[in-house]
């Protein structure tokens, strides 16, 4: 079996693509958003990877099915708080090494459905955990691997978690108390004013299409250095 990865990160001057994450609260429509913008980046020529956490890979997919997963057998042990940020970490880590990573040093934008900020949010603000002993997890866990632009999908927690009461499949985290989404929304805003110039703040109540065209028009000017794979589509 293999047990080292191919590529390990590299630092952050070594590589050629662009990182760009989606967060935001249970219903903040972030998931609909990274696709959207795959779907717009790949029309125009650019090498695109949208992936999501926790996640991303096959053995990473697998630990997401336990961590997530409402129907677990009612005779297991609860997870500890503990023990849900050692499984999302371990996601990380295979994924960034695996997937991200490589993706990066070919030059493709890589689209990531949640990345390290959610584990602060939920981790940290939601569940608890040390923030300085998560910052320093989250560090060893991706090789100091950073996001290069970060959209953060803000609404109100009734509104986003109604929504997920709509959605067809929900999980462990849905069903979490409201106070607990509050304290993960809270979580996120402060990773804003601590990382202002990465992270940007779309109001997820707007029309899908309206958020759609803000988010296309903040990436465009961190791509124009970018390679295209082909020329863009002509409009029409
Ligand atoms: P989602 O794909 O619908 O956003 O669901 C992923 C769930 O995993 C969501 O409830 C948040 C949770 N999560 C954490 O608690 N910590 C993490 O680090 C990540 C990436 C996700």
């Amino acid at each position: 079996m293999e047990t080292t990865p191919k590529h390990r990160p590299s630092s952050k001057d070594q590589r050629r693509g662009f990182f760009i994450t989606f967060e935001g609260i249970e219903g903040s429509g972030k998931s609909s958003q990274c696709q959207r913008l795959a779907a717009n980046l790949q029309a125009r020529g650019y090498r695109v990877l949208e992936t999501r956490e926790p996640g991303g890979t096959p053995f990473a997919e697998h630990i997401r099915g336990l961590l997530l997963n409402t129907g677990r057998n009612s005779s297991w042990e609860s997870l500890t708080p503990e023990g849900e940020a050692f499984l999302v970490l371990a996601c990380r880590s295979q994924h960034v090494a695996h997937v991200i990573a490589p993706a990066l040093k070919k030059g493709a934008v890589v689209l990531c459905d949640r990345f390290f900020d959610s584990t602060l949010a939920y981790q940290g603000y939601g569940r608890g955990l040390d923030l300085t002993a998560l910052q320093n997890l989250n560090q060893f866990a991706t090789q100091g691997l950073t996001p290069d632009l970060t959209f953060l999908f803000d609404l109100p927690v009734d509104q986003g978690l109604a929504r997920r009461r709509r959605a067809l499949h929900q999980n462990r985290l849905d069903h979490e108390k409201k106070k607990f989404h509050e304290r993960v929304r809270k979580g996120f805003m402060a990773l804003t004013k601590d990382h202002p110039h990465r992270i940007i703040i779309i109001d997820a109540g707007d029309t899908i299409g309206t958020i759609a065209e803000q988010v296309a028009k903040r990436v465009q000017p961190f791509l124009s250095r970018m390679k295209k794979l082909r020329p863009s589509k002509k409009p029409g």
